[in-house]
């Protein structure tokens, strides 16, 4: 299967068998074909305490290279595993008490047709209403949205007028987080690399400012564009941006710790950020957030978002690969720095009925 960006326009609707991603062997600092071995097995059958469900989206995160170069010690993924993720699914049949046939569920399954789960994970299997797309529910209405909404709110904890920075600001977490920062009457500048995603971000999502840091000098563009320094900087990369920011943050500034893409796979990882020492001059704050611990307050964060979607406050983007076959050169096409917004993969429509919350 060769990792090429082009998925296919039709989704192939499997009868009996289930096809399936397994991990041939660890990625050793980048994501390759190599990586990733096709199979085609059985559907299986759920025991007690089980559902089979068929899958419809996956929701890739760069996060899934560390559970793929992990060793299974660590709780990394067997070789000759299937690679599992986060994903959309229909429940076909159950055994698992509080999940029906018909039930849309996000949560932890394989990168396969069909996946056996038992509604725990990194997340549990979370219920979702018929009235919410797959792809919204496993995407912005995910995790992805989950991190961008408690970063900003409870993590940054914004004031209106406030100066927001935000790394890879054209991607899942970060186009949220940027448009939940505008919303909450802050500046916002986004940092992307490319001008496709700054066009997008300037044009369409409305920022005051976008710095394209793969044909700009970053440094001189925060001088230019936050003259009085910067008071949340919302990282997602990691990188000599982070360094940028913390030497510009303002009394009291915040830095959220989202995410640090650029480190990923990296084993030793690059020295921390050398600017640390700003945050005792600025008497500023930098804290991590796992989106995860937030889970009780999922509903509060969706039924937020779905008001600004409908309100066109907030743009749900999304970057959708076709075909369950398409999967790694999906998941590699973040590391190749391609995707503007969320990174999906559409495996199949639901075969039944969505069934209506119950
Ligand atoms: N804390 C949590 O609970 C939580 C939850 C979900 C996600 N996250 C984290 O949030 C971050 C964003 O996740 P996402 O799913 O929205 O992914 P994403 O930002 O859409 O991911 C890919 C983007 O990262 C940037 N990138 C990739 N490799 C890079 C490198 N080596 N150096 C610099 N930039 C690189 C690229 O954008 P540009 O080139 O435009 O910068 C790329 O398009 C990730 O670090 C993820 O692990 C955290």
């Amino acid at each position: 299967m060769a990792l090429s960006d082009e998925g296919a326009t039709k989704v192939r609707m499997p009868t009996e068998i289930n096809r399936q991603w397994l991990l041939a062997k660890r990625p050793e600092g980048k994501v390759e074909e190599t990586n990733f071995r096709w199979a085609e097995s059985a559907i299986p059958t759920p025991g007690d305490g089980q559902a089979l469900v068929r899958n419809l989206w996956i929701s890739l995160h760069p996060t899934a290279l560390l559970a793929m170069a992990a060793s299974e010690s660590q709780g990394g993924i067997p070789i000759g595993g299937v690679v599992g993720g986060d994903l959309a699914s229909q429940v076909i049949e159950s055994r698992l008490p509080g999940f029906g046939r018909g039930d849309l569920v996000v949560g932890f399954a394989g990168w396969e047709d069909y996946s056996v789960i038992d509604g725990q994970g990194f997340l549990p299997a979370r219920k979702f209403p018929s009235d919410i797309p797959p792809n919204l529910a496993v995407g912005t209405l995910g995790v992805t949205g989950m991190a961008a909404y408690f970063g900003v709110l409870e993590v940054a904890r914004p004031h209106p007028g406030e100066t927001f920075v935000v790394s890879a600001a054209a991607g899942g977490v970060g186009s949220v987080a940027a448009q939940i920062a505008k919303i909450q009457g802050l500046r916002v500048i986004g940092i992307a690399g490319g001008k496709e995603k700054c066009d997008w971000l300037a044009n369409v999502v409305g920022l005051d400012g976008v710095i394209d840091y793969r044909s700009e000098d970053v440094g001189q563009r925060l001088d230019e564009l936050c003259p009085d320094g910067i008071d949340i900087f919302f990282d997602n990369v990691g990188d000599a941006v982070l360094d940028e920011a913390l030497v510009r943050l303002r009394r009291n500034g915040r830095v959220v710790v989202c995410g640090g893409t650029s480190r990923y796979g990296k084993d030793p990882g690059p020295p921390g950020p050398k600017n640390y020492l700003a945050l005792s001059m600025a008497s500023g704050r930098m804290e991590g957030l796992l989106a995860k611990d937030y889970l009780p307050r999922f509903p509060e964060a969706i039924a937020a978002m779905r008001g600004w979607i409908r309100s066109g406050q907030l743009k749900s983007k999304e970057d959708v690969v076709v075909g369950l076959e398409h999967a790694p050169s999906a998941f590699a096409r973040m590391f190749a720095r391609a995707n503007v917004g969320k990174q999906l993969v559409k495996i199949a429509d639901p075969p039944l009925p969505l069934r209506p919350e119950s």
